[in-house]
């Protein structure tokens, strides 16, 4: 019987990671390549995604750049149309792409939420139905959507962003049930992480109160939360579907604590 780390690696398998051009995705595009997979990297800046596959290729990976705004459903079409014609195969979705900051609920208008829908859970949905008959099609494919504990733990100041990252992982256990046993589809919920989407609106203050709420005492790094995409992707997570994945250090509770609505 073969060692279990083989059960972690990604050979001759093909991903496509929405978002990949810093951040989390970035990360969990390298992850794949460090464990065998080709990457299909995507996201809108030329510039970064093409600096995410320069390291997939350093990985010994094959790497397809492909510009997509996740929003566009012309260029959804065209990642997936891509991926078919230069791999022919395809294997793992991760669904990466979304954020949303956080707003009051009374400032946040019906177009801002239907908005904060499309942009976490709405084309997560669509890449999925559409890859979906690809995924089974090559022997056993998975989807790992990447959700956050805004969408676990009630909170004032995250009611667009929380309720659609909680409807993402709810998405995720209904679409293991219409896709089983021959795609998987699973999630993580991710707490905090120092990337770009955090940094617009850290202060001093706000990171004591994260570090102080996180029984970890950190912040969580771009490659906690690929490592674990990589364990929900490979076959190490062959019975494993439905999952949402707490990557957060721990938390029971909301990590911060935003003002309440001044009724
Ligand atoms: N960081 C955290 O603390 C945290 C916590 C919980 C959950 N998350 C979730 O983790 C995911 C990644 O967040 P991150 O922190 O890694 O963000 P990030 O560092 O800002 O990276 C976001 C990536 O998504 C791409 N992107 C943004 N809008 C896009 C669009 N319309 N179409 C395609 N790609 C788009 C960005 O590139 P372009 O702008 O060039 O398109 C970039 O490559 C998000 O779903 C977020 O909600 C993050």
């Amino acid at each position: 019987m073969a060692g279990i780390l083989e059960r972690f690696r990604m050979d001759g398998r093909v991903a496509v990671v929405t978002g990949s051009g810093r951040g989390i995705g970035a990360a969990t595009a390298l992850a794949l390549a460090d464990a065998g997979a080709d990457v299909v990297v995507s996201a809108r800046t030329a510039s970064q995604i093409e600096a995410t596959a320069e390291g997939v290729r350093e990985r010994g990976g094959r790497a397809l750049v492909v510009p997509c705004d996740v929003l566009d459903a012309e260029q959804r079409s065209a990642l997936l149309a891509r991926t078919e014609a230069e791999f022919g195969r395809l294997d793992v979705l991760v669904n990466n792409a979304g954020g949303w900051g956080p707003t009051p609920a009374l400032d946040t208008s019906e177009d801002d939420l239907d908005a904060c829908f499309r942009f976490n859970v709405t084309t997560a949905f669509a890449l999925s139905r559409s890859a979906a008959l690809t995924l089974a099609r090559d022997g056993g494919g998975a989807i790992v959507n990447i959700s956050s504990t805004a969408g676990v733990f009630a909170q004032p100041g995250f009611f667009a962003y929380g309720t659609a990252k909680a409807a993402l992982a709810f998405l995720t256990k209904n679409l293991a049930q219409d896709f089983a046993p021959k795609v998987r589809v699973n999630a993580i919920a991710v707490g905090s992480v120092l990337t770009d989407a955090l940094a617009g609106f850290m202060t001093p203050a706000l990171e004591a109160m994260m570090l102080d709420r996180t029984p970890m005492a950190r912040l969580g790094e771009p490659e906690d939360i690929a490592a674990s995409a990589l364990y929900l992707a490979s076959p190490a997570a062959s019975y494993v579907t439905g999952e949402v994945l707490g990557v957060h250090g721990g938390l029971t509770s909301s990590q911060v604590t935003l003002p309440r609505a001044a009724l």
